[in-house]
């Protein structure tokens, strides 16, 4: 992917993270998720006080665009921190096993692109085939 569409989405992610509902962990995630046509969708963590119905940005994300009826990615950039914090500058937000596992259900696993952020201008890239490998997906119901 092209540096400067990396650099917009890890951006509109920081955008995403200023609405992180997030009281317990004061963990701040935010995401934001590239479509196939090249829409920017954005989701946060959003915290419940019984715990568990805590859902991830990234989830948050596509079922937002899942929802609208937008069912094709390309890409999705992640930022996370403490409250106030900044991670330090060769750690990053990855996500959890449930988010890779949704991820899986809607994208290549070979194109789909991961990116995390923990500067605007400082970011890894994966497939989310390197952080599912071997994962369970729709192919396998057929
Ligand atoms: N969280 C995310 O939103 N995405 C991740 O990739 C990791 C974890 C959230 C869930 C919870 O609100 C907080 O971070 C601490 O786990």
């Amino acid at each position: 992917m092209e540096r400067e569409v990396i650099l917009h989405l890890i951006e509109e992610a920081y955008e995403a993270q200023k609405c992180a509902y997030a009281p317990y962990s004061h963990f701040m995630v935010g995401a934001a998720l590239l479509t196939a046509d090249d829409e920017i969708i954005r989701g946060c963590n959003i915290e419940n006080s019984s715990y568990t119905p805590t859902n991830c940005a990234e989830r948050t994300a596509f079922f937002k665009a899942v929802s609208e009826g937008i069912t094709q990615f390309k890409a999705i950039a992640i930022v996370g921190n403490k409250e106030g914090e900044e991670l330090d500058i060769e750690n990053f937000t990855a996500p959890c096993g449930v988010c890779r596992q949704v991820m899986a259900e809607f994208c290549n696993p070979k194109t789909f692109r991961v990116i995390l952020a923990n500067r605007r201008d400082n970011y890894v890239e994966y497939s989310l085939e390197e952080l599912l490998p071997l994962g369970f997906g729709p192919k396998d119901l057929i």
